[in-house]
């Protein structure tokens, strides 16, 4: 673990690091030039051959990705969502703080591979002050001459803008955030056409969408090369990531480690085990409330956290934001928190996702109240059942996973709270 390179997090070490001047001195930069020399093409194919895959959550493949975006478009655009959304995420805001110039770079690689005309940055409400300060950093890009008219001879020209988004969780779902950037309400759009078609991207044009923290590898592959990627992690999972921990560990923070670590080394050896002496951990959150929860037992903990191994746990990595529960914690309460987000940010354009997250949180929140009957438990099963697949986002199949995977792993938390059906009619209910 300890030879890995640090890809992401080189703030760390590197004192200023954000400044302009720093990074160049540290090898800034000869991405961006070296992926002028190797072409469009080059740098698509090199990209692929890494097998980096998007950090958003769905670990689509990168290069992939910007293959689909035609040619001989005239108009282009990057969107680089900064939305950090996901409930227990905080890595974007660290890239973005302590390391903006390799963002820049990379959302730059990224705008010269398709040709795009422009990048956007769009960025939650409440990052207003690492927008101002990227604001800065983007200043220093045009300034230095990476950004403007025939960029460095080259022939091509971009430009770059930092946006704020107004906070909202939906916004950081890619055609939300198109919508939002439009200046339209923040809902979902109908696919297809998807944003790489012309019709589905940002003003109708074709458009590359990806995560800030995706496009921060891309620096490091082009200088590198593809092959050196691929000896960090595994083949389906390439390259370091940033853990985010949360909850209760006694170390919480932003790691950078390679992708076949296990949970185990990284709960117990980097974040300490347990905060609490006496508890043990119960379950754990591997991707915020969007993504299946599983119970902490010794197959979960020596699991790699990559994309193939949670898998066969039956969860998924996603976002990497890891919260973690120990046995103090009440899953059912658990469950009820979550529900009650998603609620709140449900935009509300689909019936299952608006009518269901509605229910399920009355539902639970009856079944907190003490007021429950045990078939409520397989009332708010069947609900969430009947809301995944079925709507214009993922947030409905997110919004669901809560429930579901709450009610599988730990049905005892729901018991404790319900009724029997016996138990009602012996109080003559
Ligand atoms: C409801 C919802 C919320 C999302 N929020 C974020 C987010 O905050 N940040 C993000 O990068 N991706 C988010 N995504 C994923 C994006 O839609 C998209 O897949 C991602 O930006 C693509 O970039 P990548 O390929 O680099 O991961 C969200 C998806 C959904 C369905
Ligand atoms: S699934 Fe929910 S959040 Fe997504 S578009 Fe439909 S109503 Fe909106």
């Amino acid at each position: 673990m300890s030879d890995t390179p640090k890809i992401l997090l080189r703030g760390d070490e590197i004192e200023n690091l954000r400044e302009i001047d720093v990074y160049v001195d540290n090898g800034g930069y000869e991405g961006f030039k070296k992926a002028l020399q190797m072409g469009s093409d080059g740098v698509i194919n090199e990209v692929k051959a890494a097998n980096l895959r998007g950090r958003g959550g769905a670990g689509f493949p990168t290069g992939v990705k910007w293959s689909f975006i035609p040619k001989d478009e005239p108009v282009k655009y990057v969107a680089v969502n900064a939305d950090e959304s996901e409930t227990g995420t905080f890595k974007d805001r660290l890239i973005m703080e302590t390391n903006p110039h390799q963002l820049i770079e990379g959302a730059l690689i990224c705008a010269y591979a398709i040709k795009a005309t422009a990048v956007y940055i769009y960025l939650r409400g409440e990052f207003w002050d690492v927008a101002h300060e990227l604001d800065k950093r983007i200043a220093e890009a045009r300034e230095a001459g990476y950004l403007g008219e025939n960029i460095l001879d080259s022939g091509w020209s971009c430009e770059m803008y930092t946006h704020l988004g107004a906070g909202a969780y939906i916004c950081g779902e890619e055609s939300a955030l198109l919508n939002s950037l439009e200046g339209y309400l923040g809902q979902p759009r109908v696919r297809p056409p998807f944003p790489a078609n012309k019709g589905g991207g940002l003003y109708k044009e074709p458009t590359v969408v990806n995560n800030v923290e995706t496009l921060s590898n891309v620096p490091w592959i082009i200088v590198n090369g593809a092959d050196e990627y691929k000896k960090i992690g595994t083949d389906q999972s390439t390259g370091t990531k940033l853990f985010c921990v949360s909850g209760h560990v006694k170390n919480p923070g932003v790691y950078e480690l390679p992708f076949n670590t296990t949970f185990r080394e990284l709960l117990f050896d980097v974040c300490g085990g347990p905060r609490k002496e006496g508890t043990s951990f119960k379950a754990m959150l591997p991707s915020g409330g969007s993504g299946p929860i599983v119970p902490l037992t010794d197959e979960v903990l020596d699991s790699p956290m990559t994309y193939e191994d949670t898998a066969k746990l039956e969860t998924i990595i996603g976002s990497a934001s890891l919260i973690i529960m120990d046995d103090t914690v009440d899953i059912t309460w658990v469950a009820s928190k979550v529900i009650k987000f998603f609620r709140h940010e449900s935009c509300g354009k689909c019936t299952p996702c608006r009518e269901g997250t509605y229910w399920l949180d009355k539902v639970v929140d009856r079944i907190m109240a003490g007021e429950g009957r045990e078939r409520d438990i397989q009332l708010i099963d069947n609900v969430a059942k009947n809301m995944q697949g079925l709507t214009l986002c993922a947030l409905a199949d997110f919004a669901a996973n809560p429930i579901i995977h709450t009610i599988r792993h730990f049905p005892d938390d729901f018991m404790q709270h319900v009724k029997s059906d016996e138990e009602l009619a012996a109080a003559g209910d």
